[in-house]
């Protein structure tokens, strides 16, 4: 159990990878509190299956998710997992929609990641999920979302300048086509994924969740300001 003494803040814990990493976390003895913003049903389900806390906030509203991981207390490992898929002609798209989207993967986990880090301890943990795509984008319609993913690599770069003194590693992981509500293996863009890929499958939940519990874990303490990509070959 090697998390027995580690609390762990999941941001969007409710399905799909930020789920699994909730698990994977619990499993490994952590104390867990996530937050979700609509799944309310799934949110309890995994709190109760788990004995993690759940709390219902919207990532995408700063001063909330300030508060709410300021009340939360000391974080050893802060998980910034909630994103949102927003998919388009860059032309047509609804701008309203781009700037939530913006929000949620971007401004979210900055100043998520800067109010955990304000209490964490020496030898804390920053993990943010990217995606592969900010490294290769090979179809229409994606700009946006790549634009904010690509946004983490930079942001994890600059904030382990700032963390390194304290012994606090900050990396983006980065998947690729995986298998969740967000891109379903059965999905309509399934086959043009699978082209992409060397490794002719959609990547688990499970896979990404125990990267994470790895770059969270004592033998990744060297690792910081890094992009660590987890995507079948999609970006090789
Ligand atoms: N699946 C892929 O192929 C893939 C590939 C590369 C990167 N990623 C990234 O991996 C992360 C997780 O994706 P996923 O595939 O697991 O997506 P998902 O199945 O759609 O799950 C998204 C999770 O984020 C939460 N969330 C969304 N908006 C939120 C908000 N405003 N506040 C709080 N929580 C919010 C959702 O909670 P509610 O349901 O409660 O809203 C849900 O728990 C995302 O950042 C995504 O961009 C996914």
């Amino acid at each position: 159990m090697t998390f027995s003494d580690r609390k762990a803040f999941v941001v969007g814990g409710s399905r799909g990878i930020g789920a699994s990493i909730v698990r994977h976390f619990t499993s490994a003895g952590a104390t867990v509190i996530f937050t979700y913003a609509a799944s309310v049903g799934a949110a309890n389900q995994l709190a109760a299956a788990t004995g993690a806390k759940a709390i219902q906030v919207d990532a995408g509203s700063r001063d909330d998710l300030i508060a709410t991981i300021r009340n939360a207390g000391p974080i050893d490992i802060f998980v910034y997992n909630a994103g949102l898929l927003v998919v388009g002609d860059p032309l047509t798209l609804d701008a309203d929609e781009i700037d939530r989207m913006f929000d949620v993967n971007v401004r979210g986990a900055y100043f998520g990641s800067i109010e955990a880090a304000r209490l964490m301890p020496d030898g804390g943990r920053i993990l943010v999920i990217g995606s592969d795509t900010a490294d290769n984008m090979p179809f229409p319609g994606l700009a946006a979302y790549v634009l904010t993913k690509a946004a983490l690599r930079g942001m994890v770069r600059g904030l382990s300048r700032d963390l390194g003194p304290r012994d606090i590693t900050i990396n983006v992981l980065q998947p690729g086509p995986t298998d969740t509500d967000m891109n379903p293996a059965d999905g309509p863009r399934a086959t043009g994924m699978l082209g992409q890929m060397a490794i002719q499958r959609y990547g688990t939940a499970d896979e990404v969740a125990s990267l994470a519990l790895y770059l969270a874990g004592p033998m990744a303490r060297g690792i910081t300001g890094a992009a660590q990509t987890i995507d079948g070959g999609f970006a090789a």
